[in-house]
């Protein structure tokens, strides 16, 4: 039986991740799903954002579900020893589960253009994946050092971990429009430099079939949203796609529907790309569609059932039509969005 590990953090974390177990126990009722902490509940629990209980538990699992962590800008868990911090706790699962590459699709489903704040000629049909180097560049790099008023952190770069990453760029490609555009600063930083040069020599090696073109990151901020349409795989590093990404939810018009499913060496990490939201946590009025196609990436991907996977991607569309969130400029909270999600799926949601 295949063993899920959930931790649903912080904030609307909770809420949205219950909202996905709800739908996984329906489309997967074999699978175990066991609960864990993580962020800053972690932190005020056991002393640690990324607890020992929950590393032992990711052992044997199949994957890994997160909600998300993190507090509002004048929380206290802020000023703590920054390894101690619940963004610390993230960091610390995805490098202890080796998910170097994060896959964040950007989609505007057919008849859902109304949600964007974009034109709807501009916004039909976008299908775009984001991959985005996910253990590597400034955030790991241990030359990193605040002192006094001077600071500093380090981008970094291995031709293995540009290699690896942008593997995983040209297979998905290879089952999407095969265009894949890196993404990059090479006119001004020598870590792009190396990035440019092994990402074109592993395509000219092993994915000739594979149409690679490079932009700049600056350009690609604007033309992602300007004409979204140009891009089918965009490859880049961790900070760059961080950014990128938020960018591009605009495009299908909210954070609340942008999933992401990090996947490398052993078991994969699911999560919606948005973060712990302290301005309507507790509310339930929280978004829980990125967190549901999260969990059906986790269908997809981790779990290889890919039938099961569509069910869900079908049933949140039908949800996010029929009854959008307030994110969306809608009414319904995350009960009643859920609720709709269950009904698709063919089963009357209880309670
Ligand atoms: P955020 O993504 O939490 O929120 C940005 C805006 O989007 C807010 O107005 C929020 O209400 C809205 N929003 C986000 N998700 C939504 C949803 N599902 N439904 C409806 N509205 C939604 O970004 P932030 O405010 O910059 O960060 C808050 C905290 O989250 C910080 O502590 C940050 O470090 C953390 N964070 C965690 C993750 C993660 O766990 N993966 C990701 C990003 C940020
Ligand atoms: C994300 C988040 C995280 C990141 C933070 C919370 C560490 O913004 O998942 O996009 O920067 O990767
Ligand atoms: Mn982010």
């Amino acid at each position: 039986m295949p063993k899920i590990v959930t931790l649903p953090g912080d904030g609307i974390g909770p809420e949205v991740t219950a909202a996905a177990v709800e739908v996984l126990r329906e489309v997967a009722p074999d699978v175990t799903i066991e609960e864990h902490a993580i962020g800053g509940g972690a932190y005020e629990d056991h002393a640690d954002p990324f607890p020992q209980r929950t590393r032992d538990a990711l052992k044997d699992a199949d994957a890994a579900l997160l909600g998300t962590v993190g507090g509002a800008h004048d929380s206290a868990w802020n000023k703590l020893p920054r390894h101690l911090r619940p963004e610390s706790g993230l960091l610390a699962l995805r490098r202890e589960l080796g998910c170097y590459a994060n896959l964040r699709p950007v989609r505007v489903l057919p008849g859902l253009e109304h949600l964007s704040p974009l034109k709807a000629e501009i916004a039909r049909g976008v299908d775009i994946l984001i991959v985005r180097e996910l253990l590597g560049g400034i955030y790991f790099d241990q030359d990193r050092r605040i002192d006094g008023d001077t600071a500093y952190n380090t981008m970094r770069y291995t031709t293995p971990e540009v290699e690896r990453v942008a593997k995983v760029a040209f297979w998905a490609a290879e089952q999407r429009r095969g265009r894949v555009t890196s993404v990059d600063k090479a006119n001004v930083l020598e870590v792009s430099e190396l990035w440019r040069r092994d990402v074109q020599a592993l395509r000219d090696r092993d994915y000739r079939s594979i149409h690679l073109n490079h932009e700049y990151v600056d350009s690609v901020a604007m033309l992602v949203v300007a004409n979204p349409s140009r891009y089918d795989v965009i490859l880049t590093e961790n900070l760059f796609g961080d950014i990128l990404s938020d960018l591009a939810a605009v495009i299908p018009g909210s954070l609340g529907v942008m999933p992401s499913a990090s996947l490398g060496d052993g078991a994969g990490l699911f999560e919606p790309i948005h973060g712990s939201a302290p301005d309507i946590a507790g509310q339930g009025v929280a978004n829980p569609a990125a967190a549901i196609l999260s969990a059906g990436m986790l269908l997809r991907h981790g779990l290889k059932r890919p039938d099961a996977a569509n069910h869900v991607d079908r049933a949140v569309a039908i949800a996010l039509r029929e009854h959008p969130t307030r994110d969306l400029g809608g009414k319904a909270d995350t009960r009643t969005f859920t609720h709709a999600v269950l009904e698709a799926l063919g089963t009357p949601a209880v309670g």
